[in-house]
């Protein structure tokens, strides 16, 4: 619709004279306040200020000179403002295309590219923390949509496997480990290991040198250590692969920080011989004189004593990813504390001569209900586990009072489609960058701006259908929109196409979130409005049509935030 618009408003400025000038785009939005029209521009006003010229005058001119045929009318508001009202012919003609269209109106992304995201990446043995969780929920929900709009995306778990805790651990490994605890649980064994040394570290001088005696062993290739090493990783992603797999998150990779080791030393060496990196102080750095924000802040690529650092690894990455992929983007959505890394690393790649797009992806942090970090009741971060299985209980207990009569085994298989789709939408519902309170009362509301909600819409809309029992036939070419409250729904259906490939723009999928949302209070006031059971003939006809798309926008949109739909609750 926003097209069509935008192109019958460009032929009418051309057709009265006037030259766009260089770099000027039309637009056309959708209306914030229905009551002034379905679509608003304000190019009229734009174009007159750039021209010197009145703008209402010229807006009027080019109303004159808009030819919508039967798709809209237009009138022109407070100082110059063009609002389209479409008719209902139009919406019917768009609702009735949407329903043979299983791409829901979305246009496919031209070009299409191929988009590494770099997400989720906790580092093994240590816990995952609420970082982690934000970055796995949305970096999922963002490869979902780019793959939607068409391009080729590869999903990669950067995990840190390399890192210095891994003195720590293997020295835990040899003294305190508890094998029976290790079989039972590896992943709480592992993190307990890696407590309780961690916390020796800090008292003790002697135990931080063992550690650190560790690591170099480990790094040279020692043989046992490098088998506790393996069998730390291989512990740690058997028990992240359990969690991805209750979240439903796929990654096409998991290639962590350890795949790059042989990389390190031959990337730096050439970094010097191209003159890219020099050496200061006994270390090799990167330094990027030319750009004021990061003239004082070199980048480290190895250290005086020959270590290398977690930027080399992700300059290696780098390399492999356009090499072994010919990735035109990378996407890192990584917490905004990383944020000078990433600038870092993003110049000196840019240095290095290579080009993907790449964007760190950065967001805020999740807060208890203290407005602080959230934390568990010991004080501890909260494990994004542990709040999977609370969201799922709670939602189990909140089925089993609403609707007992479920069979068992469904009432579990809803309990974990809605428990789980209660913490992702309260994640991906919020601008990222904003720093949101955990509550788990507002999450899991039947009533408000959350999953169940959706579901329960959705689940709504499926009952209609249930109640007609088989043999409903839909027929495209009778539909007909004329009820106000029809109007709304059918804008709504047809936003989704104007509002997915907005979503990639600033990496924003609450946009998404907040539209369903939107949808949804739209339904429920045309269910209100409209009989559809009672209904007859067109009517009937146009009324289970919206329906049906209601529900089928409903269960594209939540998938393209990782979210199911039951299909009772
Ligand atoms: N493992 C890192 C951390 O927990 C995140 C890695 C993000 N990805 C990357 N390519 N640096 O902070």
């Amino acid at each position: 619709m926003i097209k069509d618009l935008e192109h019958a408003l460009s032929s009418a400025i051309k057709s009265i004279g006037v030259d766009l000038p260089e770099g000027f785009t039309i637009q056309v939005n959708a209306a914030a306040d229905l009551r002034f029209g379905d679509y608003q521009s304000n190019a009229a006003m734009i174009l007159a200020k750039r021209l010197k010229s009145n703008p209402r005058e010229l807006a009027m001119k080019v109303v004159d000179a808009l030819d919508l045929g039967d798709l809209a009318t237009a009138d022109i508001a407070g100082p110059g403002f063009i609002n389209f009202k479409v008719s209902c012919g139009a919406w019917s003609e768009r609702v009735s295309g949407l329903l043979g269209d299983d791409r829901l109106g979305v246009p496919v992304a031209s070009p299409s590219q191929t988009i590494v995201v770099d997400f989720s990446a906790p580092n093994v043995a240590k816990p995952m923390h609420v970082g982690h969780i934000r970055s796995t929920i949305i970096g999922d929900s963002l490869a979902r949509i780019a793959n939607f709009m068409g391009h080729e995306v590869i999903t990669d778990n950067h995990i840190g496997d390399w890192g210095t805790q891994f003195g720590m651990i293997i020295h835990g490994w040899k003294n305190v480990l508890d094998p029976g605890a290790l079989q039972k649980d590896p992943v709480a064994e592992l993190l307990r290991v890696y407590r309780e040394i961690n916390a020796q570290c800090g008292d003790d001088e002697t135990v931080r040198e063992i550690c650190k005696q560790e690591l170099v062993k480990l790094q040279g290739g020692d043989e046992e250590n490098l088998e506790i090493w393996g069998k730390c990783v291989e512990l740690s992603k058997q028990g992240l692969q359990g969690i991805y797999d209750r979240l439903d998150v796929k990654f096409d990779y998991w290639y962590g920080e350890s795949n790059y080791n042989d990389r390190l030393a031959p990337l730096v060496e050439g970094m010097l011989e191209s003159g890219v990196a020099r050496e200061s102080e006994g270390a090799i750095c990167v330094f990027f004189d030319e750009n004021p924000k990061l003239a004082d802040k070199p980048s480290i690529v190895r250290k005086a004593d020959g270590g290398f650092l977690y930027s080399t690894t992700d300059l290696a990455t780098i390399d492999f990813r356009v090499d072994q992929w010919d990735a035109d983007q990378i996407w890192y959505v990584v917490g905004a504390p990383q944020q000078l890394h990433f600038q870092q690393i993003f110049a000196a790649t840019k240095k290095r001569g290579l080009t993907p797009a790449m964007h760190h992806i950065a967001f805020g942090s999740i807060l208890g209900d203290d407005r602080k970090l959230m934390k568990t009741r010991s004080g501890e971060n909260v494990q994004l586990i542990d709040v999977l299985d609370e969201a799922v209980e709670r939602a189990a207990k909140a089925i089993e009072e609403k609707n007992p009569s479920l069979e068992a085994d469904e009432k579990e298989k809803v309990a974990a489609i809605v428990g789980v789709g209660a913490v992702k939408f309260a994640e991906l519902s919020q601008h990222r960058m904003t720093d949101y309170v955990f509550s788990w009362d507002r999450m899991l509301a039947l009533q408000g701006d959350t999953a169940p909600y959706l579901q329960y819409s959705y689940v709504r809309v499926r009952s209609i259908f249930r109640k007609l029992g088989q043999g409903v036939q839909l027929d495209q070419a009778a539909v007909a929109i004329v009820a106000d409250s029809e109007v709304q729904l059918a804008r709504m259906l047809v936003r989704f196409s104007e509002v997915v490939p907005s979503l990639l723009e600033d990496f924003r999928p609450n946009l998404l979130a907040n539209y369903l949302l939107e949808l949804a209070k739209a339904f429920h006031s045309f269910f209100e409005a409209c009989p559809v059971l009672k209904s007859e003939g067109e009517t009937q006809n146009t009324r289970l049509v919206l329906c049906e798309l209601t529900s089928r926008v409903l269960e594209k949109g939540l998938g393209l935030l990782g979210i199911g739909v039951p299909e009772r609750m």
